[in-house]
């Protein structure tokens, strides 16, 4: 077993916790923006294949207490980088610091280069290059005041990059966050689900993994850990053969999404075609005003323009209103669920909300509120 911390979006990490407690035989530990956890190398295989919500797999290489550079700089020098770093391979470095004793995170981070290179050159004779963009090895540095962790990447390119994107819709939704908001909606992957503001499409093609059981990862053909030295490609094979079968497309449930846009529901449809979901997500266009749902009940998650990105060119205080009075009139028996980062636009919307879920989008402060529509019970 080995140390790891799994990072996500702020705000979904009792999301992201739940979503891999299946693969832990310890209890994690939720930290901000991210879980800590221990995992066999099957466990850590399988949560960067079906994590939904994580966005790296860190492998914990060591924990100590700093409070300079001199002390940061010999500590880490000590430690068997050799061992992990060849003097063939490229290298980078990734930093959070969080610390009065490490105010300059460039230097700090630079420090640690250092520390590492010269480990390597006293032990095998020369160094091994930086490489920002493609490194074979990914080093993460967190420090909180005095506490430093020192992480081995074994993720590669983040885990929100699922790769059914070919274009991107400019105020498209993370992938990791469009899952997150999936599973905090507690959506029971049988009424029909609808995404009336759809973009892209990544909310409805997310909810439509989870609903037929696909991995996120099932389209990526690398990660990390693959170079590493302990690699089990045997074991690997069977993880992938597993989650393949594992695929249950056998639910009848009806997944939709539509946009007032036709250009973004090319994007979305080029996606679905990536993924072979191309029967299973109905995607339309249609302005939300035309929307009426087709059975008594389902879950509605949307994503409205807020001003961000994009925004500027609809009227934004109309927009919400009349989404509110689309759900009052036509979305009886619905669960909805509005995600937005301008919280002066959900008031709006004009409705009593049960629940406002903080969450960032970026260094964006969001909110994701959960409408009950009952008929006759709104305001
Ligand atoms: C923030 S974007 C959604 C992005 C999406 N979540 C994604 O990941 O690609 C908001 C979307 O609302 C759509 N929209 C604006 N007014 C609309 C309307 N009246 N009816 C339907 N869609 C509308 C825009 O075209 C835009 O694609």
């Amino acid at each position: 077993m080995n140390k790891y911390f799994i990072t996500c979006p702020r705000g979904l990490e009792q999301v992201t916790a739940n979503d891999i407690n299946q693969y832990l035989e310890k209890k994690y530990k939720i930290d901000k923006g991210g879980v800590a956890f221990e995992a066999s190398q099957d466990a850590m295989y399988r949560i960067n294949l079906y994590s939904r919500t994580g966005m790296y797999v860190l492998k914990e290489l060591c924990s100590f207490n700093a409070s300079n550079d001199k002390t940061l700089y010999k500590i880490c020098k000590n430690f068997k980088w050799s061992k992990l770093i060849d003097v063939n391979q490229t290298f980078s470095l990734k930093s959070k610091i969080n610390s009065s004793f490490f105010k300059n995170s460039n230097f700090t981070t630079l420090k640690i280069k250092d520390a590492i290179v010269d480990s390597i050159k006293n032990e095998l004779g020369d160094r091994p290059s930086i490489d920002k963009h493609n490194p074979d090895v990914r080093i993460f540095i967190m420090i909180n005041h005095s506490k430093v962790k020192l992480y081995l990447d074994t993720t590669g390119k983040p885990l929100f990059r699922r790769g059914y994107r070919t274009k991107i819709h400019k105020a498209a939704l993370n992938e990791t966050m469009a899952a997150g908001l999936v599973l905090l909606s507690d959506w029971n992957k049988k009424d029909d689900f609808y995404d009336i503001m759809c973009g892209s499409g990544t909310i409805a093609i997310e909810a439509a993994l989870i609903a037929y059981n696909i991995p996120p990862g099932i389209l990526r053909d690398f990660y990390a850990f693959q170079k590493f030295s302990d690699y089990n490609p045997t074991l690997w094979k069977s993880i992938l053969e597993e989650a393949k079968k594992n695929i249950n497309f056998d639910n009848p449930v009806q997944i939709n999404g539509s946009d007032l846009i036709k250009k973004n529901i090319h994007l979305a449809l080029d996606s679905i075609g990536k993924l072979n979901l191309e029967d299973k997500i109905r995607f339309s266009v249609k302005d939300f005003n035309d929307f009426s749902p087709r059975n008594k009940k389902g879950t509605i998650i949307i994503n409205p323009p807020y001003g961000e990105r994009i925004g500027e060119q609809f009227n934004l205080n109309q927009l919400y209103k009349k989404l509110g009075d689309k759900f009052k009139t036509d979305c009886a028996g619905h669960d909805v669920f509005v995600f937005t980062g301008n919280l002066s636009l959900i008031k709006k919307i004009g409705l009593r909300s049960k629940r406002k879920i903080i969450l960032k989008n970026g260094t964006i402060d969001c909110r994701l509120v959960y409408y009950p529509i009952q008929s006759g019970s709104f305001q």
